[in-house]
Parts: structure tokens; sequence; C-alpha cells
């Protein structure tokens, strides 16, 4: 991890050294030794459903920007064997970033998921983008009390979970600091194709989550953001299964007429993780082809 002043950091100049322009040492004025400026650190980003779709492109644009990455996922390394995975060197890491396992629904394995990370970076993360979620169709008059709160808990409570236990680490640090939602058109737009109340419902308390938390966490410094994608090809998307349905869908109900992809998505994750997005919070961006204005 790259940390404090490195070799090659720039000098801020020296008194009297005639190169800044501020003038001439006095004769005999003792040399003040260079002072160094800390190279600027990498910054620490956490992505939440890492393996695969929109959070595994999310991790490689942040890669590919130099940022370090971390990733949280049902299908991630088990924590007894976290050391192995990331510990204080990330060096060791396998792979080009480590994934622990969590399920986020649940509170116990949030918890014990953030504090393995704090072994990796004591100071926490500079943000976080949270795309573990799930989807189910299923009717209404189909739906059970215990499936919808699966859907609820996976997308509407892990989001509050994760969310808390990276405020909690983030409100000691300083700079840019962002948390980044994932809520969906579903939120803003019913689909009788594919009927989905619970999910829907669930990306419906990740909007109202996203201002709410904007707003009690914005004095802390930290920033909140959703990105509320629409159709995007991964393997959560079942429209696309059906190719006929899948053409009639795009050419009626999306601008763009075709649905989306994974780093695409993740393009608009890494903009408001990123200090480039410094004054926005409290948004929803949607990645939907231009099928929420129709
Ligand atoms: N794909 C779309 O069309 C679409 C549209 C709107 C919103 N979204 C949202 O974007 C986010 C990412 O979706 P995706 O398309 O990449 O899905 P995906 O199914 O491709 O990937 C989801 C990832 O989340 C992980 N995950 C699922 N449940 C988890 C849990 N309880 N704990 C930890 N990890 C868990 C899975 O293992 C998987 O790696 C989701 O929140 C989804 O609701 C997707």
């Amino acid at each position: 991890m790259t940390t404090g002043a490195a070799s090659g950091a720039p000098s801020v100049g020296t008194a009297g050294s005639g190169t800044a322009g501020y003038g001439t040492a006095l004769p005999g004025a003792a040399q003040e030794p260079a002072r160094q400026s800390p190279a600027p650190r990498a910054r620490r980003l956490l992505v939440t459903g890492a393996g695969a779709g929109i959070g595994a492109a999310t991790a490689a644009v942040a890669l590919r920007r130099g940022w370090e990455v971390a990733g949280l996922d049902l299908a991630g390394t088990p924590l007894a064997e976290a050391p192995r995975a990331g510990g204080a060197d990330p060096a060791a890491r396998p792979g080009p970033f480590p994934i622990l396992q969590c399920d986020v629904a649940d509170e116990d394995s949030v918890e014990r998921a953030f504090a393995a990370l704090d072994a990796l970076w004591p100071e926490g993360p500079d943000a976080v983008v949270h795309c573990a979620g799930v989807y189910r169709v299923t009717p209404l008059t189909e739906t059970s009390a215990a499936a919808w709160d699966g859907v609820l808990g996976v997308n509407a409570r892990g989001s509050f979970l994760v969310a808390r236990e990276a405020a909690r680490r983030m409100r000691s640090g300083s700079g840019d600091r962002a948390i980044v939602l994932l809520s969906s058109i579903g939120a803003i737009r019913g689909d009788d194709h594919e009927p989905s109340a619970a999910y829907s419902s669930s990306k419906g308390a990740v909007s109202s989550l996203t201002g709410q938390l904007a707003a009690e966490l914005g004095a802390l410094g930290i920033r909140v953001n959703a990105v509320a994608p629409g159709v995007i090809d991964t393997a959560m998307t079942t429209l696309t299964d059906d190719p006929a349905a899948a053409s009639a869908f795009f050419a009626q109900r999306v601008p763009l007429r075709r649905e989306g992809t994974a780093p695409e998505v993740a393009e608009a994750c890494v903009f408001l993780a990123s200090p480039e997005a410094a004054y926005i919070s409290g948004a929803v961006l949607p990645v939907d082809g231009g099928q929420s204005v129709l």
C-alpha cells in the first residue's frame, strides 16, 4: 500500500535556493532541509457484488484507473482464509483484487467482512459501490411473504447495512468520500411484462435511502448517490432470454433501441465514486438508454 512521503515526490522548494522566486537567503542563514509532499496514494474502492456483472465491471474500470480495489460477494473468499486473500500487503493478493465472502443481507456477515477489510485498509475505503443485488420475477398473487422478504433483505436491507458500515469508517476520514448505491428503473416504472413487485419496491427503497443518506452524511463530507440502470446485459437480465420479446421491448420503450452493457453502467458508478463528482450528492442517475423519459 502506498503511504507517506515517497521517493521521487516533488520538493516544495527550499528557502533561498533561488529557484522558487521568493528571494534570497540571508548570509549565514541555515539551510532548511528539503520538505517533500507525500505522494498521493491510490483511491481505495470497495465494490460489493464484485464477482459478476456490473460489480465486476466496476472493479475493472477502477483498476484501470490505478485505484486499489477490494470486493465483497456471496461467492468470495471465506473470511477464515482472508489473510491469504489480502492482509496488509496488497502484493500478496491473488488475482487482480481480493473478494471476501459476504452476504449483504446478513448484519453479522457484513460487519465481519468490513472488519476483515480493516486489516487491508485501516483508514477505511474512500468509496463504496454497492452492486450486490437480486432480481425475482413473480406475479403478485404468487409472491410469498418469504420471497418478498428475501428480495427486500438483499436489495434494501443490504444497501442499508453496507452504507452503515462504510459510513462508520468514512466519517473520520478526509478528502472526497463517496457511497454509490444501485437503484433501478424499476423504482419508477412498472413492468407488465416482468412482474416484480418486491424488486421494484426494494429499488424504491434504495432511491429513498440515497436521498436520506446524502442529507445525513453530507456534513461529514460523504457523498451518497445512486445509479439506476435500465435493461443491462448481465446474468440478472431475463428479458433477453426471449429475443422476440426483447426486440419488441427495445423498439417500443428504449430510445437508444438496445440494452446496455455492464461496462457502460460501471463507468457511471466509477464517476460518481470519484473526486470528479465532488459536488454531486443525492442524485439518482439513470443509465437506461433513455427508457425513463418515455
Ligand atoms: N442487470 C440489469 O439489467 C440491472 C438493471 C437495474 C438494476 N440492476 C442492479 O445492478 C446491480 C448489479 O446487478 P447485475 O446485473 O450486475 O447482477 P448480477 O446477477 O450479474 O451480479 C450480482 C452479484 O451480486 C452478488 N450477490 C447477490 N446476492 C448477494 C448477497 N446477498 N450478498 C453478496 N453478494 C450478493 C452475486 O453473487 C453477483 O456476483 C443490482 O443491484 C441490480 O439490482 C441491474
